[in-house]
């Protein structure tokens, strides 16, 4: 295991989403709407690397993109998003990037 995910195993994936400061469906209205900003709609196939608590890939869900492979070192928070996304086509992949 990296230093990174043991990072997440032993301290941060417990705090990270009080600390991100922001309720959950919030975060997502926000990262949903600065993607829509960028132009990112579609369909199909999406991938978010190092997707945590879910903002980004459940904001992709939602703008149509099926299936969405979410990807994480850490099983903690892919259990969070587990409870964020019941009924969106989200895939998750517990994996760990190579640096
Ligand atoms: C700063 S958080 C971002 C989480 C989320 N995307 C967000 O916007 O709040 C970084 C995430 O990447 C994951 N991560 C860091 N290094 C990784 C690696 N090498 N392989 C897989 N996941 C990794 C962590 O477990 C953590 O969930």
């Amino acid at each position: 295991m990296s230093d990174v995910a043991k990072h997440y195993e032993n301290l941060l994936a417990r705090h990270y989403s009080w600390m991100v400061g922001t309720a959950f469906d919030a975060k997502v209205a926000e990262q949903q709407a600065l993607l829509e900003e960028l132009g990112v709609h579609g369909e199909g196939l999406a991938i978010d690397l190092g997707c945590g608590p879910g903002y980004q890939a459940v904001a992709l869900a939602r703008l149509g993109y099926a299936p969405v492979r979410a990807m994480d070192s850490s099983e903690a928070l892919l259990n969070e998003l587990a409870n964020n996304s019941k009924d969106l086509p989200i895939e998750r992949v517990h994996a760990t990037f190579a640096a």
